[in-house]
């Protein structure tokens, strides 16, 4: 041992360098400031030791950079019957400084032998020069230690045979099973690899900036089919009747984007109008629900090559249907994998919402093919590059290809879901330093999605739809192929000048653009870096405060917290200094339509008006991403515009007040009864969205008393959400009839009306219901009602079994889901239990539907006690079925605990978090919860007077 350490201490040597001449975009600088010798002989202990007992020669979870892939050959050979798979790798890289050993990642691998082999080291000519391994598994390496050290700017190919079993969850190289109509069951294989899972299926470079060409073989018996990346080159038909398909090598791209699938599936295909062959997959009875995928992504293809002027660069895009998925989809280059229900529409059940998840979750994994597989992002830190942008194309693609699908309408939701957590202290920046496999995982969130969206929409409203065009043209064109990160792309933001622009102040304008004077002086003088920065390196939202004063507004900032009052000792300290934005405010009045800007970047400033006016209103279209209060009698003016002609103001302008004002109320700025005064003048509301977000807010708190037995305030107000809204209930048909909004209304409104018991609503439904049973199943219900029949039906225990039935049978994931939500509503504990029990043994109930299952469960106020002690009892077999810090672990937790609302659920929540710590599992989501919950109670110790009183002046 004492030798072999010897021995080491002189081969681990100045592997911390960073040379900026052979690949400048390839440098990760290191941040000792003292030579690994002396490290080691300072704290020998920092070194790890590999499972071997010798000392792992390298300490930090990031690779070093002294050696990078230039290209993989990987061959693969899974077998589909006793589930595990045989490979060998040859990975190409290039030495960039002297080195005795190679690290890689390699997960759950088991290594059979390495050598290596170079065509420009004559000590290295021969082949099969055979490499000790190491492994250290706790960070998810290995070394490959050489026997005479490597020499700079060489080129090597590292050869590694390996094999493993198919992984049981959702990650790395998986199984996946699904049944066929004639009831037999089937096994796939497929890869999941981001964020850090391709070293599961090879050991690899697996980090972002490491990106590298792949040349993979997949070895298939002839009752399958293999899929990869890339078109198939050739097939070769092995000894024993083994098919060897080989395909094209990748384009330059990161581990993460690597994928291939052996499989039986069936396919249809079309051809984008630059001649790029797309397929969609699905297994082979779910042929038929596949149309409408294809028809959206070439459609989508045709936008994306278009807007932003380059090339798919692949000659070909399939978009496969996977039976066992553990998010929503994944975009691995050429072959992206959907969960069923992403991808495949079944025009008798999937409802108007399905469509427009469908095409949303297509439109953003082929966006990501530019945000993402093309440009990725340097590191995880900033993961919203890759995710914020693809958010954001969702809303301008869809506007494009599928106005009838009134995206537009909706994109506002987008804002409003994550202000909910960007208000709570425990928010993080966009740009969050993210490092172990778990803190990366938990990136993946709705700052980094949603925010990131909502603040490029901003800028995008700022600089004019054309100039961020222009702008992210160049930021893509630029770094193709490449990483980036932040600031390069405020650079091609600031610096995207084309042909035939002029330019004034870092910025571009077109002729073709007529900017008014003010948006044009404003944009002058802003640097958009600094601007920016406001937004991504520092968490929460801004809000702004207005004060009409004669002529002039006074406006000043500060960090909106919701659940923290001003009178609360600790408000001073949140309201640290540095919470300063730079904000592009915008603004209307009741004397001219024009939208008016100004940019915020002080704690107060004033903006004086050119004319009285009657009202302000800040925000125009909701497209800023800050919450404004008005003191004084703004609210008052604004509630009494919205009484007596609402349409002075624009939908999402209503829309927003509607969302300002609760918010305001649960940071203690705005009386509760404020709020819902404002909601009165709904009645005469036209706009959809804006009347369903009053309509989500009453339900919102009559779920919350409910849940608390808050018996004469759930009465009172289930009375009035009846009898206000009694008109748009009474004029609904049972019918898939109107536009996308029109069904949408239809569906919440009748689904809330059933839910509160409303006798015709009830009738109806139980009436489809029996008509659908009498039917065997066969009677087509609309799909936009579905779930509410389906429901109604599941309260009988008659209804409750046929149901079950169904969901077994059903070959529609979009039913199945309906089915499933249905059966979770039941009011028989023992029946969410067995529901709660098939989802964990996932065969009748697949896994992947286990974590929607326990939050619809605890939805339910007959079963959130059930999947809470669930969820606490069994903790450690769902840590089996998923990883810490996935998207469904995170859903578990939070689905079962974040509507509690005492302060002994608060308290149970907490001790159950510190049992976790304290076995060594951590997550971010936990303080987020706990001040949820916390939020809560506050919210009804306040507010819940003001309702009961308001409710009684008002029905
Ligand atoms: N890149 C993600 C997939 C992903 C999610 C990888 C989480 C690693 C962790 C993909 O592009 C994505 O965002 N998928 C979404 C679907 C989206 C369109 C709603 C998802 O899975 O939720
Ligand atoms: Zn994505």
């Amino acid at each position: 041992m004492a030798n072999s350490c010897r021995k080491l201490i002189f081969n681990i040597y100045v592997v911390f360098y960073c040379s900026a001449v052979i690949m400048p975009q390839i440098c990760i600088c290191s941040q000792f400031t003292s030579s690994p010798i002396d490290q080691f002989n300072k704290d020998p202990k920092a070194f790890p030791v590999a499972t071997n007992g010798e000392i792992f020669p390298w300490h930090e979870l990031r690779l070093p950079t002294v050696v990078i892939p230039l290209h993989y050959d990987l061959l693969i050979h899974p077998n589909l019957t006793s589930l595990d798979f045989v490979a060998s790798e040859k990975i190409e890289v290039l030495v960039r400084d002297a080195t005795q050993f190679i690290i890689l990642h390699s997960k759950d691998l088991e290594i059979l032998n390495a050598s290596l082999q170079s065509e420009e080291d004559v000590r290295y000519k021969k082949p099969g020069e055979n490499l000790t391994v190491l492994s250290y598994p706790a960070h998810q390496q290995i070394a490959l230690l050489v026997p005479e050290k490597l020499r700079a700017h060489l080129r090597y190919s590292v050869a590694i045979d390996f094999q493993a079993k198919l992984a049981d969850g959702f990650e790395g190289f998986y199984k996946s099973t699904y049944r066929t109509l004639g009831g037999e069951t089937r096994t796939i294989a497929v890869t999941d690899f981001e964020p850090t899972e391709a070293r599961m299926a090879f050991p690899c470079f697996d980090e972002p900036l490491f990106k590298a060409n792949f040349s993979i073989k997949i070895r298939r018996e002839s009752r399958h089919i293999a899929l990869s990346n890339m078109p198939k080159v050739k097939t070769i038909e092995l000894e024993g009747g083994l098919l060897e398909d080989h395909f094209e090598t990748t384009v330059r791209m990161s581990t993460y984007l690597v994928a291939y699938i052996v499989c039986d599936f069936t396919s249809v295909s079309g051809t984008a109008s630059s001649g790029v062959k797309v397929s969609i997959y699905a297994s082979p009875d779910k042929w038929s629900q596949t149309h409408y995928a294809l028809e959206a992504s070439v459609k989508l293809l045709d936008f994306y090559e278009n807007y932003f002027d380059i090339h798919y660069p692949l000659p070909k895009l399939d978009l496969v249907a996977i039976p066992d998925f553990a998010s929503g989809a994944m975009e691995n280059w050429g072959l992206i994998t959907y969960r069923e229900t992403s991808l495949l529409f079944d025009p008798k059940t999937s409802s108007t919402s399905d469509k427009l998840w469908v095409t949303k979750v297509i439109a953003h994994e082929l966006a990501h093919q530019w945000f993402g597989n093309l440009v990725t992002m340097e590191w995880w830190n900033d993961i919203w590059l890759n995710e914020g942008f693809a958010r954001y194309m969702e809303l301008i693609s869809l506007n494009i290809t599928y106005p009838e699908l009134q995206f537009d309408d909706s994109f506002s939701n987008t804002c409003f879901e994550v202000i909910k957590r960007d208000s709570l202290n425990s928010s993080h920046p966009i740009s969050n330093e993210a490092k172990t496999a778990t803190q990366i995982k938990e990136m993946f969130d709705a700052v980094s999605y949603n925010k990131g969206a909502c603040i490029l929409n901003m800028l995008k409203d700022f600089l004019s739809e054309e100039t961020f065009r222009k702008g992210i043209i160049h930021y893509l064109k630029k770094f193709t192929y490449r990483n980036a990160k932040n600031d390069d792309l405020w650079h091609s933001l600031s610096n995207n000048c084309l042909e035939g622009d002029s330019t004034s102040g870092g910025f571009c304008y077109s002729d073709s653009r007529k900017t008014s004077n003010t948006l044009a002086f404003l944009r002058e003088n802003v640097e958009l870096k600094e601007m920016m920065a406001t937004w991504t390196l520092q968490k929460g939202i801004p809000l702004v405060v207005v004060k009409r004063e004669g002529r002039s507004l006074r406006l000043q900032q500060e960090r909106f917290l919701s659940g923290v009052f001003k009178e609360d000792p600790e408000w001073g300290t949140l309201q640290e200094r540095w919470y300063l934005w730079h904000i592009p405010v915008t603004y209307s009045t009741s004397s001219s339509q024009a939208i008016h800007r100004h940019i915020l970047k002080l704690k107060t400033d004033t903006v004086d008006l050119s004319e009285k006016t009657d009202w302000v209103k800040f925000n125009v279209d909701s497209s800023g991403y800050y919450i404004v209060h008005y003191e004084g009698q703004g609210w008052d003016e604004l509630i009494t515009l919205l009484n007596q002609n609402h349409t002075l103001l624009r939908p999402k302008d209503r829309l927003g007040l509607i969302h300002d004002a609760f918010q305001l109320v649960s940071a203690g700025r705005l009386t509760l009864d404020k709020a819902l005064d404002l909601t009165r003048y709904l009645q005469h509301e036209t706009s959809i969205p804006a009347l369903l977000k009053g309509l989500e807010y009453l339900e919102l708190f009559y779920r919350m008393v409910e849940r608390r037995n808050i018996s004469d305030v759930t009465e009172n107000l289930k009375h009035y959400l009846l009898q206000y809204f009694k008109p748009v209930i009474d004029t609904q048909s049972w019918l898939d009839e109107g536009s996308v909004w029109d069904r949408m209304l239809r569906s919440t409104v009748l689904k809330l009306a059933c839910y509160l018991n409303h006798a015709p609503c009830i009738q109806k439904a139980t009436e489809l219901f029996s008509q659908w049973m009498e039917s065997s199943g066969k009677l087509n219900i609309p799909a936009d009602v579905l779930t509410i029949v389906y429901s109604v039906g599941a309260q009988t225990t008659a209804g409750w079994n046929y149901l079950l039935e169904q969901y077994e049978l059903s070959l529609s994931g979009a039913e199945k889901n309906k089915i499933l939500y249905a059966l979770s509503t039941s009011k028989h504990q023992e029946k969410l239990m067995k529901l709660i029990e098939l989802g964990m043994e996932g065969k009748v109930i697949k896994t992947q539907d286990l974590a929607t299952l326990l939050f619809t469960t605890a939805r339910n106020p007959k079963g959130q006690q059930l999947a809470w002690n669930f969820v606490k009892e069994n903790w450690t077999h769902l840590l089996k079925k998923f990883e810490l810090g996935s998207f469904p672990i995170r859903m578990i937790i939070s689905g079962t605990t974040s509507h509690f609302s005492s302060k002994d659920e608060l308290q149970e929540v907490k001790l159950f978090f510190e049992s976790l710590k304290a076995q060594g599992s951590h997550l971010d989501i936990f303080q987020i919860i706990l001040e949820t919950i916390s939020k809560n109670i506050k919210w009804l110790e306040k507010n819940l007077p003001t309702l009961r009183k308001w409710l009684l002046t008002s029905i």
